[in-house]
């Protein structure tokens, strides 16, 4: 049979992916988005859809279907979700009655703890199945005709990516043979790893409480929307580097619980800036200047919406509605497991779960009645240590 992949989701990055794997696989789009399906596939019609690559080379591509049908998991390969974080769970649950052994389910980008909701959602099933989560996005992208024409602006050089059990090398040798030669995939140890490093959950929550938190802001409206990296200040900085300090006890404490266990690649947030924007910072002294002189940041704006001619901060932007249920949560819900404590994430979450209309936390606790909605391991079941390892597939001796 045709190696089959289904690409899920239907906003920039589905199209790109779907366009892209076209060319040489066969490819079903799949969206259980409202009525997205069947508005793209009208949309496309009988026509090639058209993909621009960087340097402005067109290649043309169809298809194979474009459905809202979960059933055509059965064929499949693999299963990339190229869709926000806040969906995978929805594409999981739908597609598991149907996908065979081995399938490869992969998440671009995973954000934090997409293995263990994958490991909750499947049930006994996920034994035989591999989860793939990658750290990011291979492309910066945008559909220009909506369902028709799209265009991958830059693809990265590297990405990270880990595979869920460690023993399915085999995953990830198809993945990039999928990718091509760009991007790069780097083979990480483990899913934990690709969790906790996860920067979108310190950088954005961080940045959105350092702005527009009790401590800093008086509830006024601002006469321009004030820029996110180039306008992080000493204040944002000293909770980003205790967030990331946190997110890192976190980590140590874990390798110390389970030998073995390799997350040298959750580190830092100023680690990551100097792993991921290498000579586009013109001064890497601290980590507010790494965010201050980011040129991949050049006059990025906070979310913002226009109020009589002034500006006031949408705090239910995906910086603090994705961020923090997939993100923050599942550091904070491990922490708690583990028995560190996390004063500055802790202040961030509360503050933000009233922003985004969530209970988290409650007395200090991940009790919250919305825990199921977010990735908190304390939402699927979750809450030992072993308990966790199991649904991460780690193998421990415990
Ligand atoms: P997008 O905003 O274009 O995705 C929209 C799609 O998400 C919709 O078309 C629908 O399929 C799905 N969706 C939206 N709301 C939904 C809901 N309530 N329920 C179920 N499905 C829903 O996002 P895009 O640009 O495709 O990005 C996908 C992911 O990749 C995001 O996490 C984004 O942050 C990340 N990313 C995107 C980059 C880009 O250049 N486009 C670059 C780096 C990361």
């Amino acid at each position: 049979a045709d190696f089959t992949v289904l690409c899920c989701g239907g906003g920039n990055a589905a199209q790109v992916a779907t366009g892209l794997f076209s060319i040489r696989y066969k490819t079903i789009a799949v969206s259980f988005y409202a009525d997205e399906a069947a508005k793209w596939k009208a949309a496309l019609g009988d026509e090639d859809f058209e993909l621009t690559l960087p340097g402005g080379k067109v290649v043309k591509s169809k298809p194979h279907d474009i459905t809202n049908d979960p059933s055509v998991a059965a064929t499949a390969n693999v299963i990339l979700l190229v869709v926000p974080s806040h969906a995978h769970g929805e594409y999981f649950e739908k597609f598991a009655p149907y996908m065979k052994p081995g399938t490869i389910v992969a998440c671009m980008p995973a954000r934090s703890g997409g293995d263990i909701l994958f490991s909750s959602k499947l049930g006994e099933k996920a034994k035989d199945m591999i989860f793939c989560g990658f750290e990011t996005l291979p492309w910066a992208c945008r559909f220009t005709e909506w369902g028709r024409k799209a265009t991958i602006l830059g693809t990265k050089n590297n990405i990270l990516a880990a595979v869920s059990p460690a023993t399915a090398k085999q995953a990830m040798a198809k993945l990039q043979g999928l990718l091509g030669v760009n991007p790069w995939v780097q083979d990480s140890p483990n899913n934990l790893g690709i969790s906790l490093r996860n920067p979108g959950m310190i950088v954005h929550p961080g940045v959105m409480y350092g702005r527009w938190g009790p401590e800093s802001w008086d509830g006024q409206p601002k006469d321009e929307s004030p820029l996110f990296y180039q306008g992080v200040d000493e204040f944002t900085e000293k909770i980003l580097i205790e967030m990331t300090d946190e997110a890192q006890a976190v980590a140590r404490k874990a390798e110390q619980l389970v030998p073995g266990l390799d997350l040298s690649d959750a580190c830092t947030l100023k680690q990551w800036y100097l792993d991921c924007y290498d000579g586009q910072m013109t001064d890497t002294s601290s980590l507010k200047r790494c965010m201050n002189t980011n040129a991949a940041y050049d006059g990025l704006k906070h979310p913002c919406k226009e109020v009589d001619g002034k500006h006031m901060p949408d705090l239910t932007y995906r910086y603090l509605s994705e961020d923090v249920p997939t993100g923050l949560c599942f550091a904070k819900g491990l922490a708690e497991i583990i028995g560190i404590p996390t004063p500055t994430i802790d202040k961030v979450m509360i503050w933000a779960q009233g922003c985004i209309g969530l209970e988290i936390m409650v007395d200090g606790k991940m009790t919250g009645k919305d825990l199921d909605k977010t990735r908190a391991p304390q939402g699927m079941g979750i809450t030992t240590l072993p308990a966790f390892l199991l649904a991460s597939k780690i193998p421990a001796l415990l």
